[in-house]
């Protein structure tokens, strides 16, 4: 397989096929911490880093077609952190929500929020709401950020909500189909991830997007997250390009 001969500083673009991208690509950033105690730096060194390489993937996502991308920012058990590790994130998130309210108009990118919102500062819910109202002018490339998200929370609250309708008698428990479910996940309208790509060399899903990656190809890679580039995206996107996707099923010719 061409993957194993690729070098860094190749041109990975010239193994990506344009015409087939991904719809959707789903990112866990991880690595941020492992980067910076390398560089004898303080862990929210690596989380500055971070979030400077989120804006260059999810340019560069825009930039090719990527309709969707979705990134794991802040988990649920992130908040165990120390307090300054956690106060540098919320603060990095201000920051690129203060950004992105000056540029997703000319940049046609929508923004969405995953995740129980209802823990954060009232500045910060207050530009969530604004970057909200912007995004539902816009057309362009969705991307959605996973703030105190966790896939099981995710999944137990969109269970109280068909709950909450079947009490109400708008909706029948005996009706509740996939679809109908996942119309109750902050996800909601989103189509899954066809790409999920986990940088920082470990090899799990940390409960991200557990029931819209039932059927999604996972991509790992050791890369830390404030290293990864264009060429990396790429890389991924050829590797997803190379698998076959069968959902359960056989190839097509197959016997
Ligand atoms: C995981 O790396 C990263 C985080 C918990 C925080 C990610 C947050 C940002 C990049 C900043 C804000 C984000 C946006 C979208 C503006 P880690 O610290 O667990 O790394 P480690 O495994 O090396 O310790």
């Amino acid at each position: 397989m061409k993957l194993a001969f690729w070098k860094k500083g190749e041109d990975t673009a010239g193994q990506v096929d344009f015409s087939r991208l991904p719809r959707h690509i789903a990112i866990i950033l991880d690595g941020n911490g492992r980067w910076a105690k390398r560089r004898g730096l303080p862990r929210t060194a690596g989380h500055k880093v971070g979030a400077e390489t989120f804006r260059t993937i999810a340019t560069c996502c825009r930039d090719i077609g990527i309709e969707y991308l979705t990134v794991y920012a802040f988990s649920t058990e992130n908040w165990k952190r120390p307090e300054d590790e956690v106060d540098t994130i919320m603060v990095l998130l201000k920051k690129y929500l203060l950004e992105a309210i000056d540029t997703m108009e000319r940049d046609n990118v929508r923004l969405r929020f995953m995740g129980d919102l209802t823990p954060l500062t009232a500045e910060l819910k207050g530009l969530v709401a604004e970057c909200n109202a912007i995004s539902e002018r816009l057309t362009g490339c969705l991307c959605s950020i996973c703030i105190n998200y966790g896939g099981r929370p995710e999944l137990v609250h969109a269970a109280a909500g068909f709950a909450k309708d079947c009490q109400s008698g708008s909706v029948n428990p005996e009706d509740l189909t996939e679809e109908m479910l996942s119309g109750y996940l902050y996800s909601a309208g989103i189509p899954d991830p066809d790409l999920l790509i986990r940088p920082g060399g470990e090899l799990r899903q940390s409960n991200f997007l557990l029931w819209q990656c039932a059927y999604s190809e996972f991509y790992f890679t050791d890369v830390l997250w404030p290293d990864f580039s264009r060429e990396e995206l790429y890389r991924a996107i050829a590797a997803y390009q190379h698998r076959s996707r069968r959902y359960g099923g056989l190839q097509e010719g197959s016997t």
